[in-house]
């Protein structure tokens, strides 16, 4: 039996599983936590939340720790070197999430060309006083072309939910795809950002968060854009520089953004929050409850395998 943490509630069944064979210790607070305190001397497996920062100093007050599994696809909470560095293993929650977070990034993209979010806004304030033939005109989204950034797995799904809509989809990241998946994708690739940025009436960023993509999206990069585009973000937010994302949305060089994710969350930018053509979700990419159950159940999975002597089901690295 050995002591595992978890961090936060999570929905399913998984901590009962940890339970059955397990000493569990799980806080809300996380790794900052009383709790975690009391038993980070012995812990020797962490259910993370990305919330979560795993770094050198966290790793050093827990020598017995063998596994993080981070729930989240995402690992840029994690310092990956200093975990293979100490033989801690670190796995994340890859594919379960990945219909779910592109439903949100076509959504999102949805809302803010069409203006939804903001329609919903003057109903509620009783300011719809009627039809028009010039009232509320957005972007629009069937038969324009869309840019992804990074097309791994959720952008592949954005690519796919994109040919509903009758887009030609642009791409580009930094290894280029196999020409049949690009076929049966109906995909181009485009090598410099630059060009895809100039060409696409909206972009969609789906790259992981490394120092190479922090604030890839600058004030240079918007005006690259074509003016109105659309931008949305359901990745990571400090690939995006709010500031200069506020400007292009103030100016109207940018016609809306969908943002889930911010730079410094909970925090949003006041300049963000002051642009009505900005959609600002919670970071609930991954927030369908059959989508949040699989990826604590693939966590919980990860840890049992690794507890138990055996390779874990999804290892980052
Ligand atoms: C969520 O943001 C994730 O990386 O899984």
């Amino acid at each position: 039996m050995a002591t595992v943490f978890v961090s936060g509630t999570l929905p399913g069944d998984g901590v009962a599983r940890l339970r059955a064979s397990h000493d569990v210790v799980q806080d809300e607070a996380g790794i900052r936590s009383a709790a975690f305190a009391t038993c980070r001397a012995q812990v020797e497996a962490v259910v993370a939340l990305l919330t979560d920062r795993i770094d050198s100093h966290f790793l050093g007050g827990s020598p017995r720790l063998r596994v993080v599994a981070n729930v989240a696809v995402g690992v840029d909470n994690v310092d990956l070197a200093a975990c293979r560095a100490r033989g801690v293993l670190v796995t994340n929650t890859p594919d379960v999430l990945t219909d779910a977070t592109a439903d949100l990034a076509f959504g999102l993209l949805l809302a803010a060309a069409r203006r939804i979010a903001e329609g919903d806004r003057l109903v509620r304030a009783g300011a719809f006083t009627g039809w028009t033939p010039t009232f509320m005109l957005g972007a629009r989204v069937n038969g324009t072309t869309l840019g992804i950034v990074g097309m791994g797995r959720i952008g592949q799904a954005v690519a796919r939910r994109a040919r509903g809509f009758d887009m030609r989809v642009l791409y580009t990241q930094r290894k280029r795809l196999p020409s049949p998946v690009e076929a049966e994708l109906g995909i181009t690739f485009v090598g410099p950002l630059d060009e895809l940025l100039g060409s696409a009436d909206s972009v969609s960023i789906h790259c992981p968060l490394t120092p190479e993509t922090r604030h890839l999206f600058d004030a240079a990069r918007f005006a690259r854009m074509k003016r109105g585009a659309v931008l949305v973000n359901t990745a990571r937010g400090p690939i995006v520089d709010e500031e200069a994302l506020a400007g292009a949305l103030t100016s109207g060089a940018l016609a809306a953004a969908g943002l889930d994710v911010f730079e410094d969350e909970p925090r949003v930018d006041p300049a963000l929050l002051g642009c009505p053509n900005a959609v600002l979700a919670p970071h609930i990419g991954s927030a369908d409850r059959p989508t949040r159950e699989a990826m604590a159940g693939t966590a919980v999975a990860n840890v049992l395998e690794v507890l138990a002597g055996r390779a874990a089901l999804t290892p980052v690295g």
